[in-house]
């Protein structure tokens, strides 16, 4: 009956986000959820996505019809050459599917669930430790066995290369690995572009399938070309590889759930007839789950990746983003170090993106939310956006005191 359904836990993050909204301390501090806010602490609507709506909304041939089940085709096209450059030879070569999803999640999960019924074999999937909370019920929910890799050195607050090198080897051959494709979450710690030629040399011994996941495409460094290196990199050594891609952070469009999956096969003879085939199954996957995606994110994201002005725009608006985060890195780890707050903190200047792994304890971390109503996740991750002029002191202050208790 019913009655046997037990309980499920509360989102943490969601669960984070309803209890800093039901706080009233005027002091209140919003670390948790990786979304950008300005430096008054309101959300941020991209200045050219203001633009875009604009020119939408007065559109008379704009109508509700639905999209096709793989989204619509010019913003999907535009995303495929957003990752992976538009002069890609397995752009050229039309050995490339992408479909709209239901932003990096609905991506995710799609990918998740073509690769647990077509993979050979019932193949290990390999995410880092600690990962995206996320990923691992959206793999579990479709039965592929999940295992991790070391990622986070909590010596160095840096990348454990080693370890993860050897998970990599040690893994049995044709496994999947999630890589994220930049700014790392929640840790803000990215392979250095040799380190990301190594990984490819034991993927390719060892005949992994690399799954991307990129969320922070151009908000990492305000460069969205080279937030992508890593991907384009995989693609050119030749690998069959999935990306999952949101353009929530990156075009601010985090509710409108936009997103999109593409599938890329590596170059041989048949390759054009092998990504039909692939395209035809993923079509026939989403047409069971959300018959087609939504429209508006995705008119939006595509009329401004099509139009070189408003493309530009968009590249100045990414770079205001990155640079407001940077800019409080610097910020925070200055006051840290001005206080003398004990430890080193030069993670926080050498961590990238949305999110930086502060190395606060769980317990200090519920002390700060009890003492100073400063909201961030229990594994000392805090999202930098959060963070502004105004209260960057404060939470400085914060930190010193618990770090000293
Ligand atoms: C986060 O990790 O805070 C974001 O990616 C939001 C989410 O959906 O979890």
């Amino acid at each position: 009956s019913a009655e046997a359904v037990p309980q499920a836990p509360e989102d943490p993050l969601f669960g984070l986000m309803a209890a800093y909204r039901a706080d009233s301390d005027d002091n209140k501090v919003d670390l948790g959820i990786g979304a950008y806010r300005d430096n008054n602490a309101q959300p941020w609507v991209l200045p050219v996505v203001k633009k875009a709506d604009e020119i939408l909304r007065n559109d008379p041939a704009l109508n509700h019809e639905y999209l096709p089940i793989a989204g619509l085709a010019t913003f999907t096209s535009a995303a495929a050459k957003l990752i992976l450059g538009a002069d890609s030879p397995a752009l050229a070569e039309k050995r490339t599917c992408s479909l709209q999803t239901i932003s990096g999640t609905g991506a995710v999960h799609l990918g998740a669930l073509f690769l647990s019924k077509f993979y050979p074999g019932k193949p290990t999937i390999y995410f880092s430790n600690p990962t995206w909370a996320n990923h691992n019920q959206i793999f579990s929910n479709v039965h592929l066995p999940i295992a991790t890799y070391p990622y986070f050195s909590k010596e160095t607050k840096g990348l454990d290369f080693e370890g993860m090198k050897q998970a990599i080897a040690d893994a049995p051959e044709q496994s999947i690995i999630l890589l994220h494709a930049c700014a790392h979450n929640p840790t803000g710690v990215d392979p250095t572009q040799s380190q990301w030629k190594e990984i490819a040399t034991l993927m390719k011994q060892k005949s992994h399938f690399p799954f991307f996941d990129c969320a922070y495409q151009g908000f990492a460094s305000g460069d969205l070309v080279k937030d992508i290196w890593a991907v384009r990199y995989f693609v050119e050594q030749g690998f069959e590889l999935c990306v999952a891609q949101s353009f929530a952070k990156n075009f601010g469009l985090y509710g409108e759930r936009a997103g999109c999956f593409h599938f890329v096969t590596g170059s041989g003879t048949d390759s054009q007839a092998t990504i039909g085939r692939i395209a035809s199954q993923l079509a026939i996957l989403q047409r069971s789950e959300i018959s087609n995606p939504p429209a508006y994110g995705a008119r939006i994201a595509g009329l401004i990746m099509n139009d070189e002005a408003l493309f530009a725009e968009w590249e100045e608006n990414l770079r205001t983003m990155s640079g407001r985060i940077i800019s409080m890195r610097t910020a925070l780890r200055s006051k840290l170090e001005e206080l003398g707050t004990p430890g080193t903190w030069n993670h926080i200047t050498d961590q990238i993106g949305m999110f930086s792994f502060t190395g606060l304890s769980e317990k200090q971390v519920l002390k700060l939310r009890g003492v100073a109503h400063v909201y961030m996740t229990k594994n000392g991750r805090i999202s930098m956006a959060g963070l502004n002029t105004g209260n960057v002191e404060y939470f400085a202050k914060a930190v010193d005191k618990v770090v000293r208790e």
